[in-house]
């Protein structure tokens, strides 16, 4: 039995949010925040955090600075229960990455500086303790930088070590959304994008001519809907899911928390309905505290969102969703 269900690499920085900020940002005033939250971000830490939270093995891979930022965030990521020990700690000019977040009415303004993330390389990973896992899965793809063009020979070694793989892009900064992952894409088991990353990668407005063009590259699909829910397929199937009502606090790292929720269910071979469904649960659940991770570390919150808004399909008694809005 390998050691974890899934193995991660990726960035492992803080998110540093403001709330209630004016609309303009005028130059040179004092701009006055009506809240704060500084907490573990980064879409892989996020993801490796919640999904650990939901009761997988998770193992990460990260680099990241010798500075009290790098520190808090390898502690709050130890402290979901992730096996941290191959993380590298690197003295040197680059510090750990932080992300400002500022969530307005309508939009949000999200600055990263990106520090060690863009440094992390082919050397920093440890193959042997990455392919000690059922399942691999990766994020932020465009902002790996110097391991970019290694990625897909990891994900190729990594697949003929008998895992699965799951990709989720996130955004492009340079709206290219070019290059080399189309032919990452074909390595992929399980690809994770949300609607405006399907249909910019797929190069179409249309959301459901993207899912079609990306459901012939990549075995199992996964469209995150934000309010609206989200989408899957896998070859002809296709599933569709409503998002759960619930008190949106920040939707920060709500496509991460979708993507633990997904995967953890994949990794234990449910169908795919179980799969979409569990990953609107964890999406919608952390909207409910500021930040990507802080609803995960309340145990009880969970147990008790899990409690009202879960059924395992034995319990149901049916063959579908088992998510109540
Ligand atoms: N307002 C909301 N209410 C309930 N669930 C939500 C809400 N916003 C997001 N979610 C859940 O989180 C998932 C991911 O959110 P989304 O914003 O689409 O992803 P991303 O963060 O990648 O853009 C959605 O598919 C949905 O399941
Ligand atoms: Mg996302």
């Amino acid at each position: 039995m390998p050691e974890f269900d899934v193995t991660v690499v990726g960035e492992l920085n803080l998110d540093l949010i403001l709330y209630g900020l004016p609309a303009e940002l005028a130059p040179e005033r004092e701009l006055l925040a009506d809240g704060l939250s500084l907490t573990l971000g980064s879409s892989s830490a996020i993801f490796a955090h919640n999904l650990a939270a939901l009761g997988s093995r998770v193992g990460f891979i990260s680099r990241i600075g010798d500075d009290p930022l790098g520190a808090i965030s390898l502690e709050r990521l130890a402290a979901g229960g992730v096996d941290v020990s191959r993380v590298r700690k690197v003295s040197g000019r680059t510090a750990t990455g932080l992300t400002v977040i500022l969530p307005r009415t309508s939009f949000r303004n999200i600055l990263t500086y990106p520090g060690t993330m863009f440094e992390m390389c082919f050397e920093d990973l440890d193959l042997d303790y990455l392919a000690s896992a059922r399942h691999f899965h990766l994020s932020s793809f465009f902002l790996h930088r110097a391991l970019r063009p290694r990625i897909l020979e990891l994900f190729r070694r990594l697949k003929s070590a008998g895992l699965t793989v799951s990709l989720d892009t996130n955004d492009d900064p340079d709206d290219r959304w070019d290059g080399d992952l189309h032919e990452v894409l074909h390595a992929v088991d399980v690809f994770l994008p949300n609607a405006r990353e399907a249909k910019k990668i797929a190069g179409t407005d249309h959301l459901e001519a993207a899912v079609e063009q990306l459901a012939r590259i990549v075995p199992v699909v996964a469209v995150k809907l934000g309010p609206e829910g989200a989408l899957a397929r896998r070859g002809r199937e296709r599933c569709t899911s409503p998002a759960l009502s619930v008190e949106v606090v920040d939707p920060v790292g709500a496509g991460d928390s979708f993507d633990a929720g997904f995967l953890h269910q994949y990794v234990r071979d449910a169908d795919l309905a179980t799969c979409l469904a569990f990953g609107n649960l964890a999406g919608a659940f952390s909207t409910t505290r500021p930040g990507g991770t802080e609803a995960f570390r309340e145990r009880q919150h969970l147990e008790q969102f899990l409690r009202h808004h879960w059924r395992p399909a034995q319990e149901a008694g049916d063959s579908l969703p088992r998510a109540t809005p």
